[in-house]
């Protein structure tokens, strides 16, 4: 293996060498196994192909500050994969079957975890495909669930120095009553136009509205969004955002700091009253905006005036940071340490 340049690690995907695998059929899971292989061989007519029964998850293991290796809230990762199996009607893979599958999958590739300090993680992919051959629409009968994971660096290049993101109307990512709140690859493929352009118009991403009303944030492309209004962290209450596990982290670690937490409506307008604003995810970690363009009234909105994230987006990131790294207490068990 030639040396991994931790630091530039782009957010991409990267061969390891093994990954893990497990089989449904017949109404129950199979064995684990382990494979070098970077190939799936399927049905023609699997249902994850033609009907969308497909769903992921994107988690992270990092190296701590003593040297072992912490992966951040895996079951509740395991606990939204069930989720997504009950919104899109695939067979549901048990907690402790994820959880052994995705400490395997870390285990065979520990060569590939970025050291402490580097600004790298290992981000890990459990992922859900219905395999077996259907045509007419109805869910499938067989299904492969899988982990693979991969170096990576920050997931917008700019890590944690501010982003600017675009307020969209023309395309929404969720229905209310659709799949918004899972994490299935629709929402992704729904996303893609809006997010392409945001990039050719010079954004990290977009920011979609509510699709009923066009009033209220949603969903800050594949992340959360959050405002920081004085002594206040806000974040969007809506059906069609996924539940962050994140943002979840991030509200309970608010409250500790003494900060209010409101989960509600943000409408668009309140944008112009927040003093700090952000988008938060596994994958975006914390990404401060440092500005918000409205596409369609063409009004900009302005954080982070000296150029970097203000200071409760720092200090929450931190906080985060530290727990997942060995450096602040982990005191509500939300890392796994890899024996
Ligand atoms: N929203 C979307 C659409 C996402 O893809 C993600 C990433 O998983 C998030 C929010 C953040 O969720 P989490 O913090 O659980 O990674
Ligand atoms: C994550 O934050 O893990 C995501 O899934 C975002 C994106 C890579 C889909």
């Amino acid at each position: 293996m030639n040396t991994i340049d931790w630091k530039n690690l782009p957010f991409g995907y990267f061969k390891t060498d093994y990954n893990v695998r497990c089989y449904y059929k017949d109404g129950k899971w199979g064995n684990i196994e382990v494979t070098d292989s970077e190939m799936i061989t399927m049905h023609m007519a699997a249902t994850c192909l033609h009907y969308g029964q497909e769903a992921f998850e994107g988690m992270k293991a990092f190296t701590g500050i003593d040297g072992k290796i912490r992966i951040f809230r895996m079951v509740e990762n395991a606990k939204r994969m069930q989720n997504s199996s009950k919104g899109i009607m695939m067979a549901e893979v048990p907690v402790p079957l994820f959880e052994e599958m995705v400490v395997k999958a870390v285990k065979l590739n520990l060569k590939y975890v970025p050291p402490y300090g580097e600004g790298a993680s290992l981000y890990i992919r459990p992922l859900l495909i219905g395999t077996g051959g259907e045509v007419g629409v109805k869910p499938g009968k067989e299904y492969l669930f899988m982990v693979f994971v991969g170096p990576v660096g920050p997931y917008f290049k700019e890590g944690f120095n501010p982003v600017k993101m675009q307020i969209v109307r023309d395309f929404d990512r969720a229905a209310p009553l659709g799949t918004g709140y899972v994490k299935v690859g629709g929402n992704y493929a729904a996303s893609l136009r809006a997010g392409e352009r945001a990039h050719k118009e010079g954004f990290a991403a977009s920011i979609f509205l509510d699709a009923c009303e066009k009033k209220y944030i949603d969903e800050a492309g594949p992340a959360n969004f959050f405002g920081i209004k004085g002594n206040t962290y806000i974040t969007p209450d809506s059906k069609s955002i996924l539940p962050s596990i994140t943002n979840m982290s991030l509200c309970k670690i608010a409250e500790e700091i003494g900060l209010k937490v409101e989960r509600r409506h943000v409408p668009v307008e309140e944008l112009s009253e927040f003093d700090e604003t952000g988008a938060c995810g596994t994958a975006a970690v914390i990404s401060p905006i440092c500005q918000i363009h409205d596409r369609d009234t063409g009004k900009v909105y302005n954080y982070c005036k000296d150029g970097k994230a203000g200071p409760v987006s720092t200090k929450l990131y931190l906080k985060l940071k530290g727990i997942q790294e060995g450096t602040e207490p982990d005191t509500h068990g939300w890392v796994t340490i890899i024996k």
